[in-house]
């Protein structure tokens, strides 16, 4: 299937993409850009990442990058950017597609009240919104010229808009980040802006909060949804991801979500 979105020669961005979702956002849209193209791989895990390279066609230029990015600063990522773009240039790019798929669940054994170290605030944040609206940043500045098409996917939830308890962190990042596109979309109207909602997916994320959670009716619901096997494969969520940029029924900074498009 070839998609607008994906389309001609492609710099790819994927953020957390060794495992879960964004391995699997890798390889898919990897294996359907064109030659020419380039994947720039982030995650901390670097055996992880290389095993996801091998996954994606040989005429798709691949480079992983281990970092924390927790820590990454703009200065990292005008780094990692140009080591990616080795022996190229950005006027080989047709288009530059990111996709901000980071996302850790932060802390769900204590109610808002209980969690009073700013510390813990900070660096979740970080990871999670701060770090993502940089490196958003990076890759607008970097690839400023008008003639390359943006395309940008962030991996939003149902928390985003939908509390839930003990989720306190995880709900109000999700809510801030789409928000936070919408008034990039608003100030950059030439870019292709999507908020993708999965729906609950079988990842190391899901595992732990079905092992983590503190509230034990929400223990019980999602440890349910697990056995009950109702829970999504990343294909399945991919699949859906790539359907949505095909039909492109959307408004920039749209949140679609995987279960309202099926
Ligand atoms: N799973 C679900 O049910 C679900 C539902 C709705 C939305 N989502 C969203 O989907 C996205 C992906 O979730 P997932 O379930 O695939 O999560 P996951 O299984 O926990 O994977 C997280 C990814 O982020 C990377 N990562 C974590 N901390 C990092 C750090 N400090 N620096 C660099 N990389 C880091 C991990 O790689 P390393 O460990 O190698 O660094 C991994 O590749 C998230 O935005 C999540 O909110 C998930």
């Amino acid at each position: 299937m070839s998609v607008e979105a994906l389309s001609g020669k492609v710099f790819l961005i994927v953020t957390g993409a060794s495992r879960g979702l964004g391995r699997q956002i890798a390889i898919t849209f990897g294996s359907m850009l064109e030659e020419g193209s380039r994947a720039l791989l982030l995650a901390r895990n670097k055996g992880a990442l290389q095993e996801v390279a091998k996954s994606i066609p040989s005429k798709v230029t691949v480079c992983t990058i281990s970092a924390d990015l927790s820590k990454s600063t703009d200065t990292k990522f005008k780094e990692f950017i140009s080591e990616s773009l080795r022996g190229t240039t950005l006027s080989a790019f047709d288009r530059v597609v990111l996709v901000h798929n980071i996302g850790s669940i932060g802390n769900i054994s204590q109610n808002v009240n209980d969690i009073v170290d700013l510390k813990v605030w900070r660096d979740y944040y970080d990871l999670n919104f701060f770090v993502p609206a940089v490196l958003n940043a990076v890759v607008m500045n970097t690839f400023a010229s008008k003639t390359i098409k943006k395309t940008i996917i962030n991996i939003t939830t149902l928390m985003a808009i939908k509390a839930y308890v003990r989720f306190g962190q995880y709900n109000s990042v999700n809510a801030a980040r789409e928000m936070y596109f919408k008034v990039f979309a608003l100030e950059n109207p030439d870019v292709n802006v999507l908020s993708y909602s999965p729906g609950p997916i079988d990842t190391d994320m899901f595992t732990t909060v079905c092992e983590k959670i503190a509230d034990l009716k929400s223990r019980k619901m999602f440890n349910e949804m697990k056995e009950k096997k109702f829970l999504l494969t990343t294909e399945q969520v991919v699949n859906g991801l790539v359907q949505v940029l095909n039909e492109h029924k959307y408004n920039s900074a749209d949140r679609v979500g995987y279960y309202e498009e099926m």
